[in-house]
């Protein structure tokens, strides 16, 4: 069985002091560039002492990456940044926005959108980054599937990915009903209807999402629950079990660069 090597983590930095006086300065004379400086230190030195944190800092940032790394391994990570800048965004339009069917939700979005400064600007980035975080977990997904990283040992991350997939298209599909106008209800009846035909469970799960037999009030807070509070609070707990196994096992080394190497490896050999 192959064994996942272990990374040793790197000595930690000597803390900065003000550098030796240059000439013409006067001896002892620290600059307040300098005092922020050492400022800084003292708090993060204070902190560290009474919790150790700047161990797993250092085992979470320090860490050896496979030779042959580049720019597709970054997608990982721009689908973490696509989620922080929807949670940011979200958290904004959640002050204003009422989940109320009776012309409520339709008007807050409205109002949002027309009054609130800057506040169409942070809807825009809300819904365009919806489907940026869409587009980015399918090509972080297929980074991994082609380069073979859902095999031994992190077929366990690649079944939290699977799940993180589904809760990413949960968030798109029940934040497309909140603006409550004509597209958002008749798109979210066709889909919500699309999971009633699905084997066994469909029609309950139809039920559930409407919140009953009849598309309602019910619906659209129930929505708005699921999109706000449930599915977010999954996905940050599943992003750091990921981030946490891909701290853990490392990242795979593209599958040419293995070739490449068991090729000098037989050359070596003959
Ligand atoms: C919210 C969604 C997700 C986030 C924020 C996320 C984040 C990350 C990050 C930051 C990494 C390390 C850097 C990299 O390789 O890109 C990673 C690695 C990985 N992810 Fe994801 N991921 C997500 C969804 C998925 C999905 C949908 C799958 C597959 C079904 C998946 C499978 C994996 C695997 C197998 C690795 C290890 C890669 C390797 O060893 O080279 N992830 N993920």
């Amino acid at each position: 069985m192959p064994r996942v090597p272990k990374v040793k983590a790197p000595p930690v930095p000597a803390p900065l002091r003000a550098p030796p006086p240059r000439p013409g300065e006067e001896h002892g004379k620290v600059t307040a560039g300098q005092q922020a400086q050492e400022a800084g230190i003292t708090v993060v030195d204070w902190i560290d002492e009474r919790t150790s944190l700047s161990g797993a800092a250092r085992w979470m940032m320090f860490r050896k990456v496979p030779k042959g790394t580049n720019w597709f391994y970054t997608l990982g990570s721009a689908t973490m940044f696509a989620f922080l800048s929807q949670a940011v965004t979200g958290v904004f339009l959640a002050m204003y926005y009422q989940p109320n069917p009776n012309g409520g939700a339709y008007e807050s979005i409205r109002h949002v959108t027309n009054d609130v400064f800057l506040g169409q600007f942070v809807r825009g980035m809300h819904k365009w980054g919806s489907t940026v975080m869409v587009v980015l977990v399918f090509l972080h997904m297929g980074r991994t599937f082609i380069w073979g990283a859902y095999k031994y040992p992190r077929e366990l991350n690649w079944v939290i990915g699977v799940v993180l997939l589904v809760l990413t298209l949960v968030m798109a599909f029940t934040g497309y009903l909140l603006p409550f106008d004509q597209r958002a209800y008749w798109a979210t009846i066709v889909g919500v209807n699309i999971n009633g035909t699905g084997p066994l469970l469909g029609p309950y799960l139809s039920d559930f999402l409407r919140g009953g037999g009849e598309f309602g009030a019910t619906t659209l807070s129930r929505f708005y629950s699921i999109h706000m509070l449930l599915v977010p609070g999954l996905i940050i707990a599943l992003i750091g079990a990921h981030l946490y196994l891909v701290t853990k096992l490392g990242t795979t080394a593209p599958p040419w660069q293995k070739a490449q190497e068991s090729e000098e490896l037989r050359e070596a050999e003959a």
